[in-house]
C-alpha cells in the first residue's frame, strides 16, 4: 500500500481542493489516514474560511461631482496604498470630453488599471471597484454593484440627494446592499445637518444613523464630533496633511470644549449631540447588513477630513463576501469548490487586437491559474494562463483568487455579461439586471455589402454592455437603447474601426423599455400582435413593450392585466411597473 509521509502539505495531495478523504482497505493504517487526512482538509477549509474573512468588496458611489474621485483616492492614501494623491483622478472621464470620444476612450482605456483597486489595512483585504462617473456610463455601474457586499454613497452636503443618487440607490436596494453615506465638502456652506439627515432618509428611503456629526459648516467647520467614540477631531483646512488632533471629550459638558472650540460652538454641539442622540436609534451592525439602516459620516474628502473615522469604521462593520443566488438556489464563499461570474467587459484595450478583458468576481471557494473551469453557457472547459489583479494602480498576474475577490480574464470573445464559471456545477448565476434604457435609435445599415459585419459587431458590443439591442419584426429592424448620447458616438466609431461596418441612427419616440412575463401565453401573444411596432426582443429573446409615454405604459398595464411588466431583468414579483 501507499505510505505517506505524515507532515506532507494537504494542499499537495488534494490539489487546492480536497475532495473526499482517501481511505485504504487494509490494515489499522486506515484509521490513521482517514483522519489524517480529514483534519487536512479542516484546516484547508479553515484557511480558506480566513482567506474570505478577510475580504471587503464594496463601490463607491454618487452623482457626479459629489466628491467620489477625491474620496477613493483618499481611502488609497489612508489605506497606503498610495503615496501621492492624483492616480485615481487623472484617469477619471472628464465631464468636458463629452464631444472628444476619442479621448474619452483613451481615459477609458487607462482607467481598466482603477477598476478594481486592492489594498491591506488593519488586517483587511480591502478591494474598491471603481464605478464610472460620468452619467452615458451609469449602465457599468449598475453592473458593478451587482458584484459589490456594500457601497459608500457619497453625498454633496451643498446638492443634497441628487436623481441619479436616488436611481442608485434603487439598484442597491434591489439586493439588500448594505449603504455607507459620506456627506462631504463640509467645509463649504451646504444643507444643515439634520435637514440633510431627513432628506437623506425620505429620498434614499432608508432609516439613517450619524456616526460622527459636524461641528459647524463652510467658514465655521471645526471638526466632526465621534459619536460612538464620544471624541471630537479638530478641523485644519489642509490637502496634504492628515489631522492628528483627536481629543477625547467623555463629557460634553467639559469647559475644555469651549477652550477648544469656542463657547458658541461648543453649546451648539451640545444642543446637537443632545437632539441626535434623542432622535436617533443606537447604530445596529445587523440593521445596516440588512439594509435597513445607513450610517451617515461627514467630512471633506478634499482636506482629508473625516476619511479616517469612515475607513476605520468601514473595515469593522462592512460585510465580508456574501452568499450569491443561482438557479439552483444560493452558494456560499465558503464552499470549497471556485464559482464566480462575469459583470462586466472591458473591450479595445488594443484596437488592433480587439483585446477584452472580463472582470470575474469569485462567489466561492478559490480560484486557480492554469486550472480548467466550466463555462456553463456554452458548455465548454476553459482555462487562464494570465489571471491578474489589481493593486493600487497595477496590473499583478495572480496564482489564486478567494471568494470576494475580482480578477481580469483576456478573452478572445467567450464571454458575455452575466457568464459562470464553475468548477464543473451546471448552475448559473442569477444575471446581471439590465434596466431600460433611455434613448432609443433604430440602426440604418449605410452599407449593405457589409450587413453580416454591422450584424456581428452590433451583437458584440450588446454582449459586451455597450448598449442593449432590441429586435423588432418583420423586417429584423434592429433598435440600439442606451442611457447616453455618449454611446452612440462610442458604437458608431467601434463598428467602423473594428468591423468596418457603417452606420447611422434614427431616433425612435420610446420612453422606457419594459419586459414582459406572463402565465397567459395567449394574451402575450394578443399583445404582441396589437401593438405592432412599440415591441420587440431584447438580445436574449425576451418580448418587450417599448412604450412611448408614461401614459401609454399605465394604459397598457391597466388593460393587461394578464401580463406583468418589469423595469429591469431581476423579475421580482414587485417589479410592476409605474
Ligand atoms: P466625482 O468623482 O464624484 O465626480 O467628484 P470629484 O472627486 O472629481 O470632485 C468634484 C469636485 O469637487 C472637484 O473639484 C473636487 O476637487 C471637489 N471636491 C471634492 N471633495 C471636496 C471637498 O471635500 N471640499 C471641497 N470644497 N471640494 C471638494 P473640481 O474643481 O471639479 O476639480 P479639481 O480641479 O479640483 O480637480
Amino acid at each position: 500500500m501507499n505510505v505517506l509521509p505524515v507532515n506532507y502539505p494537504a494542499v499537495h495531495y488534494f490539489g487546492q481542493n480536497p475532495k473526499q478523504p482517501v481511505t485504504f482497505t487494509t490494515n489499522r493504517l486506515q484509521i490513521s489516514v482517514t483522519y489524517y487526512f480529514c483534519t487536512a482538509k479542516k484546516s484547508f477549509m479553515s484557511a480558506l474560511q480566513q482567506e474570505i474573512n478577510k475580504r471587503k468588496t464594496f463601490a463607491i458611489i454618487s452623482h457626479p461631482d459629489a466628491g467620489k474621485t477625491t474620496l477613493t483616492e483618499k481611502l488609497l492614501l489612508f489605506g497606503g496604498a498610495i503615496q501621492v494623491a492624483g492616480a485615481v483622478k487623472n484617469n477619471k472621464i472628464k465631464k468636458t470630453a463629452a464631444s472628444d470620444f476619442m479621448e474619452i476612450e483613451k481615459q477609458r482605456g487607462i482607467s481598466v488599471a482603477t477598476s478594481v483597486m486592492t489594498f491591506e489595512y488593519k488586517g483587511k483585504l480591502v478591494n474598491i471597484l471603481d464605478t464610472p462617473g460620468h452619467k452615458d456610463f451609469a449602465e457599468d455601474t449598475y453592473r458593478t454593484l451587482s458584484a459589490v457586499d456594500s457601497v459608500i454613497l457619497v453625498i454633496d452636503a451643498a446638492s443634497g440627494v441628487e436623481s441619479q443618487t436616488e436611481k442608485l440607490m434603487e439598484v442597491c436596494r434591489m439586493r439588500d446592499t448594505p449603504v455607507l453615506i459620506f456627506v462631504n465638502k463640509l467645509d463649504r456652506e451646504g444643507h444643515d445637518p439634520f435637514i440633510l439627515m431627513d432628506e437623506l432618509e425620505e429620498k434614499l428611503s432608508i432609516k439613517v444613523k450619524p456616526m460622527t456629526w459636524p461641528i459647524g459648516m463652510g467658514q465655521r467647520f471645526k471638526g466632526v464630533y465621534n459619536l460612538p467614540e464620544k471624541g471630537v477631531n479638530l478641523f485644519e483646512a489642509d490637502k496634504q496633511r492628515i489631522s492628528k488632533d483627536i481629543i477625547a471629550i467623555k463629557d460634553l459638558s467639559s469647559s475644555r470644549l469651549n477652550e477648544i472650540i469656542g463657547d458658541a460652538a461648543a453649546d451648539q454641539l451640545r444642543e446637537d449631540i443632545e437632539l441626535v442622540e434623542g432622535v436617533y436609534d443606537d447604530f445596529d451592525k445587523h440593521e445596516y447588513e440588512s439594509a435597513r439602516v445607513a450610517p451617515v459620516f461627514f467630512g471633506s474628502a478634499l482636506n482629508n477630513f473625516g476619511v479616517q473615522e469612515l475607513l476605520d469604521a468601514f473595515v469593522n462593520i462592512a460585510p465580508e463576501p456574501q452568499p450569491r443566488t443561482t438557479d439552483h438556489g444560493e452558494v456560499k464563499p465558503d464552499d470549497e469548490k471556485f464559482s464566480g461570474f462575469i459583470f462586466k467587459i472591458h473591450a479595445n484595450i488594443d484596437p488592433r487586437h480587439r483585446d477584452r478583458i472580463a472582470f470575474l468576481r469569485v462567489c466561492s471557494g478559490r480560484f486557480e491559474r492554469n486550472t480548467f473551469y466550466r463555462h456553463v453557457r456554452q458548455g465548454k472547459k476553459i482555462k487562464f494562463s494570465n489571471p491578474y489583479s489589481f493593486m493600487a494602480r497595477s496590473k499583478e498576474v495572480v496564482d489564486d483568487a478567494y471568494a470576494g475577490d475580482v480578477i481580469g480574464l483576456y478573452d478572445t470573445g467567450n464571454f458575455k455579461i452575466g457568464d459562470t464559471l464553475t468548477e464543473g456545477e451546471d448552475f448559473s448565476y442569477k444575471g446581471v439586471p439590465v434596466f431600460s434604457p433611455e434613448i432609443f435609435r433604430e440602426v440604418i445599415n449605410k452599407d449593405p455589402l457589409k450587413t453580416k459585419q454591422l450584424d456581428k459587431g452590433v451583437r458584440q458590443l450588446t454582449e459586451e454592455g455597450v448598449a442593449q439591442m432590441f429586435t423588432q419584426q418583420p423586417g429584423n429592424i434592429k433598435i440600439v437603447g442606451t442611457v447616453g448620447e455618449l454611446q452612440f458616438e462610442v458604437i458608431k466609431h467601434r463598428l467602423e474601426n473594428e468591423y468596418g461596418a457603417s452606420c447611422e441612427f434614427r431616433p425612435k419616440p420610446f420612453y422606457k423599455a419594459v419586459w414582459l412575463t406572463t402565465d397567459n401565453e395567449a394574451k402575450l401573444k394578443e399583445f404582441m400582435r396589437i401593438k405592432g411596432r412599440n415591441v420587440g426582443y431584447d438580445k436574449d429573446d425576451r418580448p418587450v413593450f417599448l412604450a412611448e409615454s408614461k401614459f401609454l405604459l399605465e394604459t397598457a398595464v391597466r388593460d393587461y392585466p394578464e401580463i406583468e411588466f418589469h423595469t429591469n431583468t431581476e423579475f421580482k414579483t414587485d417589479a410592476q411597473t409605474v
